[in-house]
């Protein structure tokens, strides 16, 4: 096997369903890994794995709510069950809200996005924890933002939310350092999938300009190019690598 392989691993992507969850999905399985597909949504997450299994891959759905423990408490159960020992967990389920200054937010939404984007890591991370410790090692890779590294004007309760995974990740992986379990964490800026399309489609000409141009790439991210990079982490080649961001953003926060 080479340095570069993922054949053999089972990895579970939550938020796997869309987006560059879906692609990370494709990509993996593509080069040999099997993998657990767990989103909120079954029509596209069956229609995903059945595309996958069709191809010559070795993918399965599980329904989770990641905001919920119990549910993830369940998908751990039932991926290992199924597919054996998890060697890594891409943390990827999370929502966004409507772009709006700090005091139009409501509680609601503010609490609903510290629930999945914080909540939803923090339990799946503790899972992961357990299960690897035991298993003698592993790599859970989290989907934070670049609103996780920096201020994200009318999007504060989603930036809150992305600064504490990147907090998360790096504390995690100083103290699991020693058990052989890493800790990365991906912060992309604004990257065409459903989600973006969603906020595009809301913005005159004029705001979509903007959010394009929003880098000195003037372009929108690709879903592959996030599912490379969270591909090669996965990877052996990754060894030396934890307690990091990889900032996949064109260039704009250089
Ligand atoms: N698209 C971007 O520009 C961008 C930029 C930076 C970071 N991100 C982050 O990347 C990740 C993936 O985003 P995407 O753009 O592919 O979005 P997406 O909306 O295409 O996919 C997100 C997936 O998460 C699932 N999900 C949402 N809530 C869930 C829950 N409670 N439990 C389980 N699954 C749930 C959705 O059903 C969906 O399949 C997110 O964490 C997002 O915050 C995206």
């Amino acid at each position: 096997m080479s340095d570069n392989s993922v054949v053999g691993k089972h990895i579970l992507i939550t938020g796997g369903a869309s987006g560059i969850g879906a692609e990370s999905a494709l990509l993996l399985s593509k080069r040999g890994a099997s993998v657990t597909i767990a989103d909120v949504n079954e029509v596209d997450g069956a229609i995903l794995v059945q595309r996958i299994n069709d191809e010559g891959g070795q993918a399965r759905f599980c329904k989770v709510d990641v905001s919920v423990s119990q549910s993830v408490e369940m998908l751990f159960k039932s991926a290992i069950d199924e597919l054996g020992n998890i060697d890594v967990l891409i943390n990827n389920a999370g929502i966004d809200h409507d772009p709006k200054f700090m005091l139009e937010i409501d509680d609601a939404t503010f609490h609903k996005n510290i629930a999945v984007n914080v909540n939803g890591v923090w339990y799946c991370m503790k899972q992961a924890l357990a299960h690897m410790l035991e298993n003698g090692g592993g790599h859970v890779i989290n989907i934070s933002s670049v609103a996780g590294i920096r201020a994200a004007p009318t999007l504060s309760a989603y930036s809150a939310a992305k600064h504490a995974v990147v907090g998360l990740t790096k504390s995690a992986a100083v103290e699991y350092a020693r058990y052989n379990i890493r800790f990365n964490a991906v912060c992309p800026s604004f990257v065409r999938t459903p989600m973006v399309e969603n906020v595009l489609s809301k913005l005159d000409e004029r705001g979509k300009k903007a959010l394009i141009n929003a880098n000195p790439m003037k372009r929108l991210g690709e879903p592959q190019e996030i599912a490379g990079a969270i591909a090669w982490l996965c990877t052996p080649e990754s060894s030396f690598m934890t307690g990091h961001t990889v900032v996949l953003d064109g260039g704009m926060t250089a």
